[in-house]
């Protein structure tokens, strides 16, 4: 089984993915927050910054893209290329309204046509090109807008492209994080698709995973997402490793604080990144609801890191999480 890191805007940026890789068992794959090409500045600042090849050392990072027009998605493509970057990911799973009406991300999946046509653009420009002749393309995505029997044209659309990959999660566009991903729709994918399918999608304890595996044994990858932000030795609680310690868990809150720290400006900067872990981190301490609000309330680091010091002094950790 390969591991994934699910690429989770605004939290699994650089700083993130090196305090993980630092302390917690590799993932086969570290996919980017998704960079959104224009056709006049290519990237951002910030998105140079976060697939820059010495903020990703020692780990196999996918940069995920979200377009949906061939120019300026290969204009990025050429340049993250040059960086060394031998797999590209598109991004067609984002539910955000304002992503969508503009035909992006889960958008996209609504236009079947203009999928198959954005892939003959782009399949036929990296084949021309021999420097983009090796580059692997894989597809993050969901089964459609409103309703799961939208999948199996989206699935022939896959099926006549020659992409790398297709890590699917299995919910419509309109279910948001909502609802249970829908399985049988996973079923079909698995048998119907011409690509290695990756499963992503609500597994967040090793129950949940195991629950997972011995229903669909076959599946050659999973990704995580929101289970290893919560609980960031999910891993190895998979494998079978001892599992999250307070030890642990404070020492990865410390690096990814002094990494905040160093990237970035000013205090409220630093506390809205940490403040946006603890959303998750806060899970694994049901009890500590008075403390989690301090948190949530600090604007400086000494109120901040007094409520940190009395959760990680009070209590223990729990780590039967679900969202
Ligand atoms: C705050 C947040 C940001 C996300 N950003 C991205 C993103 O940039 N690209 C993407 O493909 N998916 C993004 N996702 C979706 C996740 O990658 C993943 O598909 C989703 O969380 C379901 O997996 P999980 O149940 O393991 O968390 C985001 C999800 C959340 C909650």
């Amino acid at each position: 089984m390969k591991f994934y890191l699910a690429p989770m805007e605004g939290l699994t940026g650089y700083v993130y993915r090196n305090a993980y890789h630092a302390l917690f068992p590799a993932m086969d794959k570290y996919f980017t927050p998704f960079i959104s090409p224009s056709q006049k500045r290519g990237m951002r600042t910030r998105e140079k910054k976060d697939v820059a090849p010495e903020n990703n050392l020692g780990m196999y990072t996918v940069p995920q893209l979200m377009a949906n027009r061939s120019e300026p998605f290969l204009e990025v493509v050429r340049i993250l290329h040059g960086l060394g970057y031998q797999e590209i990911n598109l991004n067609l799973g984002c539910p955000s309204p304002t992503v969508v009406t503009k035909g992006k991300g889960a958008g996209f999946l609504d236009e079947p046509r203009l999928l198959d046509r954005f892939f003959n653009e782009v399949f036929k420009h990296m084949e021309g090109e021999p420097a983009l002749r090796d580059i692997r393309l894989s597809v993050k995505s969901r089964l459609g807008i409103s309703f799961s029997d939208e999948f199996p044209d989206i699935l022939k659309v896959f099926n006549a492209h020659p992409l790398s990959e297709i890590i699917l999660h299995p919910r419509v566009q309109e279910d948001f994080y909502n609802n249970r991903p829908d399985l049988c729709a996973f079923a079909y994918a698995l048998v119907n698709s011409e690509h290695p399918i990756c499963y992503n999608g609500n597994l967040f304890s090793k129950n949940d995973y195991q629950k997972f595996i011995k229903e669909f044994p076959d599946t050659p990858a999973v990704m995580l997402g929101r289970g290893i932000l919560a609980n960031p030795a999910l891993l190895m609680d998979i494998q079978n490793k001892q599992g999250l310690t307070l030890s642990m868990l404070k020492e990865y809150h410390n690096l990814l604080y002094k990494g905040y720290q160093g990237e970035m400006n000013g205090e409220r900067d630093v506390l809205f990144k940490m403040k946006e872990l603890w959303f998750y981190i806060g899970a694994l301490f049901p009890d500590a609801n008075k403390e989690l609000k301090k948190i949530k309330k600090s604007n400086h680091y000494m109120e901040y890191e007094a409520a940190v010091n009395s959760i990680f002094s009070q209590y223990e950790i729990y780590t039967d999480i679900t969202f």
